[in-house]
């Protein structure tokens, strides 16, 4: 009867509705062969960076560190550090102790960095971070003692040595004016100048994956890679000197700024590469670049969301087809939200209100999809990650020459550290593409400002550096 040709009609609705989105969503579903190329090539373009022929054009940068050797327990003395490049910029007291009771204590401060100074002049960027500096000395009573400091500076430099990095170019939420070409120390070093209230001694300029890996090398020596996957995504390592043809020398180890995120800008993934990569490339700061970034860390993961829900929204298939002012709004999809939306302890009631409060109305069907595309989006960024760590860990085996790799990674982020499924998703995926290497996983406790400091006194003992 009629009855049953309702539930019919219903039925086949349903049935067209999951093509169009299992349609929409396919091209985010990587098969292990497609990882399996992304890891190939990711493994030729760090080849490309080390070599001295190829690597002023090569797009993963490979950038000398001048950090040659993890902290070995006799580090001490107190430090400064900034940290600069992450959710937060911070300004840090580090007192390090050696010997028997080693310890680490930290005091810090946050600092917040206004969207007009991060995209304004350098100099107003770099009196700002002075101000902050000040505000701190100031609190925490130090302000004559001319500390060792150790600059937590997440972005490409450049280094001739520790304490100098020229700014490659600006990444992520960063665009002030001047600063590209510029070394970051001269550049903090003139504004603490300018403002002629207190000295430092600039020791050390350091990335966070850098920092990363040198807290945990601090714990475990076997710790030879930092892994950040937090706003941006970046990798380093412990390269062997020998593989580092620009630097001169042979003997030795030195750790490696990967810059990874800037993997396929010369189209070398494009193949992976979705309309709605393309749309948060083109909508971003610095289109064209990064491009691996954009598709694998937490500042653009929401916008990838975004962008599928506005066509899925256009074809019918969510929030009765209207596109709302909220959904139209750059960012409103937050890593921590995708977070939450995707957390297996929340009902889909609760999934509905996180959309309420973003300024979106959803039914429950709506809810279920939004979960969906942002399940879809956050484990190919995982996966993704997954196979450019699997290219460095087997480069790590062959170099050492051997037929089982153990090795330890250091981790931070938000994405690693506060995604339901991420980290599980990257795991899984390094296993699955490098099954010679058994490759441990370790969160870092602040990187940034306690792998800085230790750098920090890494080098005063090495180099006696600073103090100019
Ligand atoms: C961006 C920066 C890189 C940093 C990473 C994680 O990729 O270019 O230097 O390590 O973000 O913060």
């Amino acid at each position: 009867g009629r009855g049953a040709a309702m539930v019919t009609a219903v039925a086949h609705r349903l049935a067209a509705q999951r093509q169009c989105i299992d349609a929409t969503l396919a091209p985010f579903l990587l098969p292990l062969g497609i990882l399996r190329e992304v890891m190939d090539k990711m493994r030729a373009e760090l080849e490309y960076g080390l070599k001295r022929e190829t690597q002023a054009n090569a797009t993963v940068k490979m950038l000398p560190t001048y950090v040659c050797g993890t902290p070995d327990g006799t580090e001490k003395g107190k430090f400064l550090a900034l940290d600069l490049g992450g959710t937060n910029f911070r300004v840090l007291l580090v007192k390090i102790k050696s010997g028997r009771r080693r310890s680490v204590q930290m005091y810090n401060k946050i600092f917040a960095i206004p969207l007009e100074i991060m995209q304004g002049t350098g100099e107003e960027l770099f009196d700002h971070i002075v101000q902050c500096i000040a505000d701190f000395l100031e609190y925490m009573g130090i302000k004559g003692a001319r500390l060792p400091l150790g600059f937590t500076f997440s972005f490409p430099c450049r280094q001739a040595s520790i304490d100098k990095g020229t700014l490659v170019g600006w990444t992520k939420g960063f665009k002030a004016t001047d600063c590209e070409g510029e070394d970051v120390v001269d550049m903090l070093r003139e504004a603490i100048k300018r403002r002629n209230e207190f000295d430092l001694d600039i020791v050390a300029v350091v990335n966070d994956t850098v920092g990363t890996m040198m807290t945990c090398g601090y714990e475990d020596p076997n710790c030879e890679i930092g892994l950040i996957a937090g706003t941006g995504s970046n990798v380093c390592y412990m390269e062997d000197m020998k593989n580092i043809e620009i630097v001169e020398g042979n003997e030795g180890k030195m750790c490696i700024n990967t810059e990874w995120g800037a993997f396929g800008d010369n189209g070398c993934i494009d193949n992976i590469r979705t309309k709605y990569d393309k749309e948060v490339d083109e909508g971003s700061l610095n289109p064209g670049k990064q491009r691996y970034e954009k598709m694998t860390s937490g500042m653009y993961l929401g916008e990838i969301v975004r962008q599928i829900l506005i066509e899925l929204t256009k074809q019918g298939l969510l929030f009765r087809g209207h596109i709302s002012e909220s959904l139209r709004k750059r960012g409103i999809f937050e890593t921590k939200f995708l977070s939450q939306i995707e957390s297996d302890r929340l009902a889909l009631l609760q999934v509905r209100r996180i959309l309420q409060q973003l300024g979106l109305d959803s039914t429950c069907d709506d809810s279920i999809i939004v979960k969906e595309v942002c399940g879809v989006v956050s484990r190919r960024a995982a996966r993704l990650c997954g196979a450019g760590l699997a290219a460095i860990v087997e480069k790590k085996r062959e170099n050492q020459g051997v037929g089982r790799l153990q090795i330890t990674v250091g981790v931070d982020g938000t994405l690693y550290k506060l995604h339901p499924h991420f980290s599980r998703v990257l795991r899984e995926t390094v296993k699955e593409l490098a099954p010679q290497c058994d490759v441990t996983f370790m969160l870092s406790e602040d990187g940034s400002g306690k792998g800085a400091a230790l750098i920090t006194a890494v080098a005063k003992r090495l180099h006696n550096v600073g103090q100019k």
